[in-house]
């Protein structure tokens, strides 16, 4: 019976349709995820892999697969999988695109919005029972949303998401820098394909959703956030290295931005220090992306749907490789 290995537990109807299958299926035995050592430790058995963003797949990991076939992240970033490894390894490693496009686009939004009017903030200071008077110049005055300009850096699925929400919900004027042009995007929602100096020069509120490659390692650094204005504010949903978390700690503590939703770190879970000492302005979530409950069961889905159809000879539905 050909044995499928998740490093994680699974939701009950999902593990049934592995199983169901046909497969001998092996999950962890209690709630947490499979350590390294164990995963590699049952791994030689395993034709089918499924496995999570912070499971390290590397060479060492690919190759005590050698019964493996395929390795299903369920996550749609894949930058944990050494992906030219396993195409030379004959494996076939899949991800899970589109089914988390809307609720990644709602987290980028709720940080922007809860930024922008200091929600965290307002939250502690009625429960510490610093209610503040009405003043016009009161305490926690926030930034509006309506009608501001909201720059993508790249209009790849989650991007263009959060650009309807902009342009549709907040009547936002969008802006977007990427690797491709989009016109079908533009004529839908009037965004305007700029070079990136100039929206981050432009742009009120800039959204960061790129992926996690090398070449977009500091994209955001010091000098980047230097052309931003200094009422703007940057929202990270997309992967903690694009953006230089020290420059963007002093640049928050300088006040030449305005302020930051940040749901992804340099370094998870660890978040730089100046950061964390950073209460005003600055929202912070620990990678939540894709966390509702409909969203996860959608993605565990789609990679069973990959791990059953490579391990019964059909082509993967998203494959990566
Ligand atoms: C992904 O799927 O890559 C997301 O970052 C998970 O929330």
């Amino acid at each position: 019976m050909p044995r499928i290995l998740s490093s994680t537990p699974l939701f009950l109807d999902q593990a049934e349709r592995i199983t169901s299958a046909g497969h001998d299926l092996r999950t962890p035995s209690g709630d947490e995820p499979l350590t390294r050592a164990e995963l590699l430790d049952q791994l030689p058995e395993a034709e089918g892999l499924l496995c999570l963003l912070s499971d390290r797949i590397d060479e060492e990991v690919l190759r005590a697969g050698t019964s493996l076939k395929v390795v299903a992240n369920i996550a749609v970033g894949y930058e944990n999988v050494d992906v030219g490894t396993a195409r030379g390894l004959g494996i076939t490693v899949t991800n899970t695109p589109d089914v988390l496009t809307e609720a990644t686009a709602d987290q980028a939004f709720a940080l922007l919005l809860a930024v922008a009017r200091r929600v965290p903030e307002a939250d502690r200071a009625v429960r510490e029972g610093r209610f503040p008077p009405w003043r016009l110049e009161q305490d926690l005055l926030g930034a509006d949303v309506s009608g501001k300009t909201l720059g993508i850096i790249g209009m790849g699925r989650i991007g263009a998401a959060v650009a309807r929400r902009g342009h549709h919900g907040f009547g936002m004027r969008v802006l977007y820098a990427s690797r491709t042009r989009r016109e079908e995007i533009e004529q839908e929602l009037g965004a305007e394909f700029v070079p990136l100096d100039r929206l981050l020069r432009e742009s009120d509120y800039v959204s960061l959703h790129v992926p996690g490659t090398p070449e977009m390692h500091h994209l955001i650094d010091a000098d980047a956030l230097a052309m931003m204005k200094p009422t703007a504010y940057l929202i990270n949903v997309a992967r903690g290295p694009v953006v230089d978390e020290g420059a963007l700690a002093d640049a928050l503590e300088a006040g030449t931005i305005a302020g930051a939703g940040l749901d992804v770190f340099e370094e998870e879970p660890s978040v730089h220090p100046k950061l964390l000492k950073l209460t005003e302005r600055v929202v912070l979530a620990p990678h939540l992306g894709s966390a509702t409950r409909d969203t996860r069961h959608a993605m565990v889905r789609l990679a069973v749907d990959n791990v059953l159809a490579v391990l019964a000879g059909r082509p993967p539905l998203t494959p990566v490789n």
